[in-house]
């Protein structure tokens, strides 16, 4: 057993599976209590289970870890403030939550209904802001503590997952939300935007070009759970196998004025020559796929 997280009390939500239970085994290895939130769901969210959380929690426990399960949903007020009030209870304090949990429904945005669109985005986006909610006061209280949201690199965009693009979206602006936010009470809020092999993965029709396990995203969270990371807040981070790389900061790049309004023939005018536009990596790679895919190769994401 290790020493790094000696004392802390962590929630890891979407924790028995996949990435968030590979970052529960690691908080607990490196001395954490643990509470393992999931709802023990399929891909999709369907068909809940309290066997995945126990499951994990029996894992942690074997290696000498502490754990407690909470097979509870995050999509709810409720839900959200068992899980943390969960922590608070059996380990008399919050010094770490973890937002891992998530569903898939993948459908062209022509053709999403509203309830794929709502799950989706009630369990990735809502289901970050219920933990973060109560997880918030109860740190703000305390002065101190960690918050961390899973995003993912299909936050700058996805052809067939509006709905889960626009959730990382949001998990984006609500972990740099919580940044500013709470940067005075101590509590730090950051992303993760994982690539790991895991049902979810296996589940996307390209190939990914970059790929690991999902025991390679653990290191970099218990890092920013530690104390050592108390002045990293308002970041993301990919982490996929050994690679660990940091996302740039939203900003204007260029800007045109005039003395008052424009008018759309002016804007014309001018647009193009000046503030112009920002470059798409994503649309040229999407050319190059649908190119490989004619020609009958499975294409590269
Ligand atoms: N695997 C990847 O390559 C990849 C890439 C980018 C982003 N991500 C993100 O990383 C996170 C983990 O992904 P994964 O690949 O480990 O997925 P996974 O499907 O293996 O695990 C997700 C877990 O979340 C749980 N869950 C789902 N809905 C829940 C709810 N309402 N309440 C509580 N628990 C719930 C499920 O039961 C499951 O155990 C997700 O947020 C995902 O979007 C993963």
């Amino acid at each position: 057993m290790g020493t790094y997280l000696e004392g802390k009390s962590i929630v890891v939500t979407g924790a028995g599976r996949g990435i968030g239970r590979a970052v529960a085994l690691a908080c607990a290895a490196e001395g954490a209590s643990v509470v393992v939130a999931d709802y023990g769901v399929g891909m999709a969210g369907e068909e809940p289970t309290s066997e995945v959380a126990d499951a994990a929690v029996k894992e942690i426990e074997a290696a000498g870890g502490t754990a407690v399960a909470v097979a509870d949903t995050v999509t709810t007020m409720e839900g959200g403030e068992r899980i943390v009030r969960t922590a608070i209870e059996q380990f008399g304090r919050l010094d770490g939550v973890v937002c891992v949990a998530g569903i898939l429904k993948e459908r062209m945005l022509f053709n999403m209904s509203e309830d794929e669109w709502d799950s989706v985005v009630e369990t990735h986006l809502k289901g970050t802001f219920t933990l973060f909610r109560h997880a918030s006061a109860a740190m703000r209280r305390q002065q101190s503590g960690s918050l961390i949201g899973f995003t993912s690199g299909a936050f700058s965009g996805s052809v067939a997952q509006a709905n889960y693009s626009a959730a990382k979206g949001g998990i984006v602006s609500l972990v740099r939300s919580a940044a500013l936010g709470l940067h005075r009470y101590g509590v730090t809020a950051n992303c993760i935007a994982p690539i790991a092999r895991t049902r979810m993965s296996a589940n996307v029709p390209q190939e990914l070009a970059e790929m690991g396990d999902a025991e390679d995203v653990a290191p970099i969270v218990v890092y920013l759970l530690s104390d050592r990371a108390r002045h990293i807040t308002g970041q993301i981070y990919t982490a996929v196998g050994g690679k660990i790389a940091v996302w740039n900061q939203p900003r204007e790049v260029r800007a045109m004025y005039k003395d008052g309004r424009w008018t759309p023939e002016e804007i014309e005018a001018r647009l193009g020559s000046t503030v112009g536009q920002e470059e798409m990596p994503f649309l040229a790679e999407l050319e190059a796929r649908r190119a490989a895919a004619a020609s009958g190769e499975k294409p590269n994401a």
